[in-house]
């Protein structure tokens, strides 16, 4: 919940994709964030502002000469209060306008005035992105600490092909996260784990669990958010990729194990959120096994803990966050797990969290110290185990 009661200037131009900033400004809202929309005039060509206020439940503003009234919010309250402006769609001449320090408009100025981060959503016709004056306008925007998200490549409005879709608006979204978050896993190279791994019976069958990947899916964003470098190992998952990090697909747990050896020497933080099998099929049938028999038995065999063997191998400097999924004895299990691990930190919870958007856990220390979180969405809970890696580094 990083954007919860921060106040975004959203500032709109006037591109096609102006009516993306609505889609943006309903997700903000969502986000329990404060939304005061500037607009400017050729944005109104393209949305009407009743759209987007009623969205941002706030007044659209856009005259630089209106005056504090009712609820309509000065341009220098805009400049200084707000945590963050997000220009989306930012058209080539708003880009131009900002890198030549000219204000001759309500978002301009607002823009040239505030101290606040300012990203900027960039929506053009391709051949304009690559225009030289363009592109070295973005450079020396870049070079002052200006936060860019996008352009995409793309079909475009125009009919043409090429870079300057606006940024899919669940990155925007994302960037703004970003820009909003203190930095305090810069340095650190976290390796994260998640999903559920499959082991084969034959071809078309497999032994699995019913874990979807979320809770690993959101620890590596919220680590690549606070400046982390991610690596995120991944078990079969419907999930999106997440953007900005390395991504290892595996299926099986001896996979899995691979892929950790791999990255766990330069690895200085590791959380093991994935449902790693404990078990899998002496063997593997070549070809599709048939229901001739009344009963069938698949015998199994112990698969590798990978987190014992990095309990094992873990160096001083390196954290290590380990899972415990429980059904009894909650606390008790968790603790066994993280002395026989060699844990620094051990997330115990039970069945209840898996496939769900939600989850409750408990966090326990080397020193016992017990933190029993209340039932929270994922990205939360993936923040609070991170704070408590971030307060171990301190
Ligand atoms: N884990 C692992 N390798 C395995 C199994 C689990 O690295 N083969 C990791 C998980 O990613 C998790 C932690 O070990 O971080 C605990 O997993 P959990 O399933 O709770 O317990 P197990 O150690 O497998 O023990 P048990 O199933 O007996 O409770």
């Amino acid at each position: 919940m990083v954007l919860k009661d921060k106040k975004i200037v959203l500032g709109v131009t006037g591109a096609i994709a102006a009516y993306k900033a609505l889609e943006l400004t309903r997700l903000l809202v969502k986000e329990e964030a404060t939304v005061w929309p500037v607009m400017t005039a050729s944005a109104r060509e393209f949305i009407t502002p009743l759209s987007l206020s009623t969205l941002a439940r706030n007044a659209v503003s856009s005259d630089l000469f209106e005056l504090t009234e009712g609820s309509k919010i000065s341009h220098i309250e805009l400049a200084q209060s707000s945590d963050l402006i997000v220009v989306a769609p930012a058209t080539a001449n708003l880009i131009g306008k900002v890198a030549s320090g000219i204000s001759d408009d309500l978002l301009t100025t607002v823009i040239s005035a505030s101290g606040a981060p300012v990203l900027i959503a960039p929506a053009m016709n391709c051949k304009m992105w690559e225009n030289r004056i363009v592109q070295e306008n973005v450079a020396r925007l870049k070079k002052l600490g200006y936060l860019f998200v996008g352009p995409e490549t793309g079909e475009l409005a125009c009919g043409y092909e090429g870079r300057g879709r606006l940024a899919e608006v669940s990155d925007i979204l994302e960037a703004c996260e970003d820009a909003l978050t203190i930095k305090d896993l810069k340095g650190e190279k976290v390796l994260v784990t998640a999903g559920p791994t499959r082991e084969a019976i034959d071809p078309v069958r497999f032994v699995s669990n019913a874990s979807s990947g979320r809770m690993g899916y959101a620890l590596a964003r919220a680590a690549r958010r606070r400046g982390a470098e991610v690596v995120l190992v991944s078990g079969p998952s419907y999930l999106p990729k997440p953007s900005g990090i390395t991504f290892v697909p595996v299926t099986t747990a001896e996979e899995m194990r691979d892929a950790c050896v791999r990255y766990y020497p330069q690895s200085t933080i590791v959380v093991m959120a994935a449902a790693i099998a404990d078990y899998r099929p002496t063997k593997s049938y070549p070809t599709k096994v048939k229901k001739d028999a009344k009963t069938l038995s698949i015998e199994m065999e112990r698969t590798v803990d990978v987190l014992h063997y990095m309990g094992k191998k873990k160096k001083e400097a390196q954290i290590l966050v380990g899972f415990a999924l429980e059904t009894e004895n909650i606390e008790e299990n968790a603790k066994k797990k993280l002395g026989e691990k060699n844990l620094d930190l051990v997330v115990a919870n039970t069945p209840a969290g898996l496939d769900s958007l939600t989850n409750q856990v408990t966090i326990i220390n080397r020193d016992n110290d017990i933190e029993v979180l209340p039932p929270l969405g994922k990205d939360e809970i993936a923040d609070r185990i991170l704070d408590r890696v971030a307060r171990m580094r301190e």
